[in-house]
């Protein structure tokens, strides 16, 4: 959580307890500032969050048997946790190792990768939840004789089981995986789920556009982990390949998310596995414009699984020159991905020759770390890719206060008045700088050599420093479709202005309740009837009014200020009806507008707890019009 004294001061709400600070503290948490860093960075980690891109690798622990262990081998733990700060379990959340009959889950392989990432600081990806491949024994036989219904049952069961178990844990999931076949024209491929025998949606009949069985994968998905970023990953879709002028396979999957967007079913991105070699080879400006296209449909790209295998002899080892080739492509890769802003993750697929897939291939040797662990060219044109590419800002790089899912990373829509930090590293103040009220009752906008407009209303800063900035989303913004965020930072003496824009949509209402937890969701900032802080050790009772504090509540009616403090006397409500839940059960809503000395957008729920709630922590959610706050939020109950 980031310190009161590092947001600055005002003290004054109606307790005269709790300081604007202490709230928008909570509104950062789950929100990992970038640390400063004035070093060159020496590995992919450190050059990627100078960026604020996770960069990632497919990593293994024995889920396929003893002996296989990869997080016992030091060399290869250490190479994992110091060059990478998002892994992606290459095998151990498949269907063959999570459910090894029809009544059983297996979790122990992911759980420990899980672990290893957490303890070393890093994000991870699930990968993957329905896939024709990789499928347990007993599967195979099941689905010889199983009823669509009964795969319908059987594939709804394991999404809820697995990403329900990983709920919180992984950032981003790999939904569906590679459903679309290779042959031109594309159709979807044969597979148990689509229509041998299938779940029992679609005809089954090969058209590529009978996405059913996807997009029930999807809603599944949302339903069990709702935080989670939901990916639809495949491969040969990342650009034109080999000189050709279009790629059908990419126009397949483009289709599908289009209509998936157009009809508000749960998806978030694209994944490019991006195995590649000099011979098979997609253009730089195709996947460029690939990743456009679903940016402009509000998609963010991961790079989900890169290798460039290139020929090797006897020992696994590639000439020098076509590891310079290979080296080149790497960079071109990065560099596209870091150019756009809705390309938002880069991972490979493994960390060394050891463990790569492509062992023992004829073509291999497709990673930057060689079978010594050694950093191979490959490596040195990623940490050229960062210090040549345009600066952009990434969709990742603008985060709503209160509602940050584990990994800090969300591409919200932003709503007028509500709290936004925004990452802009590297360019930005090397020193911290805090927005305080001026004589005019209202935050700076301009603050740290740095400027945020929206459109072309000027925001409020409330911080500014290395890697990070706390804006206000001015008012203006109101009933608009979407917004143009500028970030502008004039670097002191040289005269250099460093200056990027970002479009993003705008909500009527994203509310969401800041928490007293870094994963954005656990206890919520509550204040009980006597105004002190609610807590496992200090609950509310049936009856009592507490109060809700969070952000991105819409328009308020009655003339809010961009960045001023709401005076104390109460005035104006919500401009959409508020109601509210606790445990489930509604509760009577007895004021929803600003809170009284807290910045403009700031929201203030006062609800009575309803009777008959068991004890203990208790979900709570607000509803505003039809936008409701994030799930997971909680308060406590006598
Ligand atoms: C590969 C794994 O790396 C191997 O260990 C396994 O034997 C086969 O699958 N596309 C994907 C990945 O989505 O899941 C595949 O991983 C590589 C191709």
């Amino acid at each position: 959580m980031v310190s009161e004294g590092r947001m600055g001061r005002i003290t004054g709400n109606r307790s005269g307890r709790l300081s604007l600070g202490f709230w928008i503290a909570f509104g950062l948490a789950g929100t990992v500032p970038l640390a400063g860093q004035t070093t060159q960075p020496a590995t992919l980690r450190q050059a990627a969050a100078l960026w604020g891109i996770p960069i990632g690798a497919a990593a293994s622990d024995g889920e396929y048997g003893p002996g296989l262990d990869w997080l016992l081998n030091p060399t290869y733990a250490s190479t994992l946790s110091t060059q990478y700060d998002m892994l992606e379990p290459g095998n151990a959340m498949k269907w063959d190792v999570t459910q090894p009959s029809l009544t059983t889950y297996n979790f122990v392989p992911g759980d420990t990768l899980v672990q290893f990432a957490q303890q070393n600081n890093m994000i991870v990806r699930g990968h993957n939840l329905c896939w024709h491949s990789q499928l347990p024994t007993w599967l195979q036989s099941y689905a010889g004789t199983a009823t669509p219904a009964q795969m319908y049952t059987l594939l709804q069961n394991h999404i809820a089981a697995v990403a329900g178990h990983f709920k919180g844990k992984v950032f981003a999931w790999d939904v569906v995986n590679e459903a679309f076949s290779d042959s031109n024209p594309t159709t979807m491929g044969d597979s148990i789920w689509y229509n041998q025998p299938g779940i029992g949606l679609g005809s089954g009949n090969g058209s590529a556009t009978d996405t059913a069985y996807i997009e029930q994968a999807f809603r599944w998905a949302r339903q069990a982990d709702p935080n989670a970023l939901l990916f639809y990953n495949d491969y040969n879709i990342e650009g034109n390949y080999n000189g050709q002028s279009s790629n059908p396979k990419f126009n397949a999957v483009l289709a599908m998310v289009t209509d998936f967007v157009n009809r508000g079913v749960p998806i978030d991105g694209v994944g490019f596995q991006m195995h590649i070699s000099p011979q098979w080879l997609p253009s730089m400006p195709s996947m460029a414009a690939n990743m456009k296209a679903l940016a402009t449909l509000g998609l963010e790209v991961h790079i989900t699984e890169m290798d460039v295998a290139v020929p090797v002899n006897s020992s696994g080892l590639a000439s020098d020159s076509d590891l310079a080739t290979q080296a080149q492509i790497y960079q071109n890769v990065l560099e596209v991905c870091l150019e756009q802003p809705n390309c938002t993750a880069f991972q490979v697929w493994g960390v060394s020759y050891n463990d790569s897939w492509l062992k023992g291939r004829t073509s291999a040797a497709g990673l930057p770390f060689d079978f010594n662990y050694q950093p191979t060219p490959a490596f040195t044109s990623l940490m050229n890719a960062w210090e040549n590419a345009a600066h952009v800002m990434h969709q990742n790089y603008l985060v709503n206060s209160a509602a940050a899912n584990p990994a800090g990373i969300h591409a919200a829509a932003v709503t007028p008045g509500e709290l936004v930090t925004i990452y802009a590293a590297p360019v930005g103040p090397a020193s911290p700088a805090t927005g305080q009220v001026g004589a005019n009752g209202q935050f700076p906008t301009s603050l740290g050599n740095v400027q945020v407009q929206f459109d072309s209303t000027p925001a409020p800063l409330l911080y500014a420093g290395p890697g990070q900035v706390n804006a206000i989303v001015p008012f203006e913004v109101a009933g608009q479709q979407q917004t143009t965020m500028q970030y502008t930072y004039s670097v002191p003496m040289t005269a250099l202005m460093f200056q990027n824009s970002l479009t993003l949509p705008v909500a009527s209402a994203a509310p969401a309740i800041f928490s007293q937890d870094q994963s954005g969701g656990g206890p919520g900032a509550i204040l009980n009837q006597n105004y002190s802080l609610n807590s496992s050790t200090n609950p509310a009772a049936a009856g009592d009014e507490i109060q809700i504090f969070g952000t991105g509540g819409g328009a308020v009616t009655g003339g809010a200020t961009d960045g001023g403090l709401w005076p104390a006397v109460l005035g104006s409500l919500v401009d959409q009806p508020v109601t509210a839940t606790i445990g489930g059960v509604a509760a009577t809503v007895d004021y929803a507008g600003p809170a009284p000395y807290l910045v403009n957008g700031a929201l203030q729920v006062n609800v009575t707890v309803p009777a008959g709630l068991a004890s203990g922590a208790q979900p709570v959610v607000i509803t505003i019009g039809t936008a409701q706050t994030q799930p997971g939020i909680t308060v406590a109950v006598k």
